[in-house]
C-alpha cells in the first residue's frame, strides 16, 4: 500500500468551476455549454442514479445519504437511496437491484471494500459508471472514480491529537513540549475490510512510533498489531468489550492508569468512553479523564468535546465530499470524465482509481464553534442537546 501527501492546490476552484458549469439548467438542459467549449458533450435526460451507504445506525453516514440525494436532485436526477444495516448480503442485493432497475451511475460506500466484485461486473457490462464513495472498493476492475478524503493525513491527525490532550505536543501539533511521560495508551483500529482502516492506522501509528520508541508512550496491553487493535463493522459495542477487556487485563488491580486511547471514530470513542467510565473513570480530560480521540464530528461525540469528556474528533465534511460525489457523476452521464486530484495514492488491488481527496481538520472544544457551528455542519441547539 502506497501513502502520499496530497496536495489541494486548485480543488476548490475546479469545483466551484465545475459545479457552475453544470447547475444552469439542470439535469434535463443541453442549452447552457460550459466554457470549456465542449459544446459536443450532452447532458443526458434525467434518470436515476442508485446510492449505496452502509448503515443508519451512525449519523455520519446519514448525513452523508442526505446530502449526496439532496445534491443529485438538484441535478435534476430521480434517487434511489439504500442503507444496508451493515449487512454485506443486504448491499449486494441492493446494488443487484440498482442495476436490474437501471439506474445511469451507482454511487456506493461499501461495507465490505472486497466483496461487489460480481455487481460491478454487471454494471460494467450495463456501461453503469461506479464511484466508489469515501471508502475505496477493492479487487475490482470496474471501480471509475474514487472521491473521499486524504485519510492517511486523517490518521496522522489523530494521533497528532491524542499527542496534543497528553501534553506532548503544543496545540500548534508540531512543536514538542518536552514531556517525556511515560503514558499509557491503547490503540483502536477501524473495520479491516474497510480500507480506509489500514489508511488512518498508517498514519497515526508513523505519527506515534517515535513515542512508543523513547518510551514516552507506553502500549500495557502490548497490543500494537492493527488485528489486535481492529473492531469490525466498527461497532460501538466492539469496541466498548474490548476496553473493558483492556481495562480488565492490564490495569485493574495495579497502580496503572490509562492516559490516552486512540480511538479512529467517534462511535467507538463513546464505547470506549463508556467502559472507562464503568471502570471507575470520571469527570473531563482537565480532570484527568483519558484522552479519547475520534473522526466524523459525529454530533453525540461533538457534544461531549464541549463538555470536556472526549478530547477531539476529526471534521470531515459530508457537505463537500457529497458534492464531489454529485460531480463525478454528473460528469460520467454528461459525457465527461470527472476531474481527479491523486492517480497514485488508491491501489485498489487491481488498478490506481483517480481520486478526488478533501482534507479534514481536528476538532478540540475551543475550535467547535469555528468549524463546525459557524460552517453550518450543526447547529448550537443540535450541539447542546448531542442530537442532530
Ligand atoms: C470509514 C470512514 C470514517 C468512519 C468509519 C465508520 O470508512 O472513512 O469516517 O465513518 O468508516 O463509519
Amino acid at each position: 500500500m502506497k501513502f502520499r501527501k496530497f496536495l489541494a492546490a486548485g480543488a476548490g476552484a475546479a469545483l466551484a468551476f465545475s459545479l457552475a458549469a453544470c447547475s444552469g439548467g439542470g439535469a434535463g438542459s443541453t442549452s447552457d455549454s460550459s466554457a470549456s467549449g465542449d459544446d459536443g458533450a450532452m447532458m443526458e435526460e434525467g434518470g436515476t442514479i442508485g446510492v449505496a451507504m452502509p448503515t443508519q445506525t451512525s449519523s455520519r453516514w446519514i448525513a452523508d445519504g442526505d446530502a449526496v440525494k439532496s445534491g443529485l436532485e438538484e441535478q435534476g436526477f430521480d434517487v434511489d437511496l439504500q442503507y444496508a444495516a451493515d449487512d454485506i448480503p443486504t448491499q449486494s442485493q441492493q446494488i443487484d437491484n440498482m442495476i436490474t432497475n437501471g439506474v445511469k451511475a451507482l454511487i456506493i460506500a461499501a461495507i465490505d471494500g472486497t466483496a461487489l466484485s460480481s455487481q460491478l461486473q454487471a454494471a460494467a457490462d450495463a456501461g453503469i459508471p461506479v464511484i466508489s464513495y469515501d471508502r475505496l472498493i477493492r479487487d475490482s476492475e470496474n471501480v471509475d472514480f474514487y472521491v473521499t478524503f486524504d485519510n492517511y493525513n486523517v490518521g496522522v491527525q489523530q494521533a497528532t491529537s491524542l499527542l496534543v490532550g497528553l501534553g506532548i505536543l503544543e496545540a500548534d501539533g508540531t512543536t514538542e513540549t518536552g514531556e517525556e511521560g511515560p503514558f499509557n495508551v491503547e490503540l483502536f483500529a477501524g473495520s479491516l475490510d474497510d480500507n480506509n482502516a489500514h489508511f488512518f492506522w498508517a498514519g497515526a501509528i508513523d505519527t506515534l512510533q517515535p513515542y512508543i520508541d523513547s518510551g514516552v508512550l507506553v502500549v500495557p496491553s502490548g497490543q500494537t498489531d492493527i488485528e489486535q487493535a481492529a473492531t469490525l463493522r466498527w461497532q460501538q459495542e466492539t469496541a466498548q468489550k474490548r476496553m473493558e477487556d483492556l481495562l480488565t487485563g492490564n490495569y485493574v488491580g495495579t497502580d496503572e492508569k490509562v492516559n490516552g486511547v486512540l480511538s479512529p471514530y467517534d462511535g467507538l470513542s463513546r464505547g470506549i468512553i463508556t467502559a472507562l467510565q464503568n471502570n471507575g473513570y470520571s469527570g473531563t480530560v482537565a480532570d484527568g479523564f483519558p484522552v479519547v480521540t475520534g473522526q466524523d464530528a459525529e454530533v453525540e461525540s461533538v457534544k461531549l468535546i464541549v463538555d470536556g469528556v472526549q478530547y477531539a474528533t476529526i471534521f470531515k465534511d459530508t457537505r463537500k465530499l457529497a458534492e464531489q460525489a454529485v460531480v463525478a457523476a454528473t460528469a460520467y452521464l454528461n459525457g465527461e470524465e470527472p476531474e481527479a486530484n491523486d492517480t497514485e495514492t488508491y491501489d485498489n488491488g487491481v488498478k490506481v482509481v483517480p481520486s478526488y481527496l478533501l482534507e479534514s481538520d481536528i476538532v478540540y472544544a475551543d475550535n467547535v464553534q469555528e468549524l463546525l457551528i459557524d460552517s453550518g455542519y450543526w447547529t448550537q441547539e443540535q450541539v447542546d442537546k448531542g442530537v442532530a
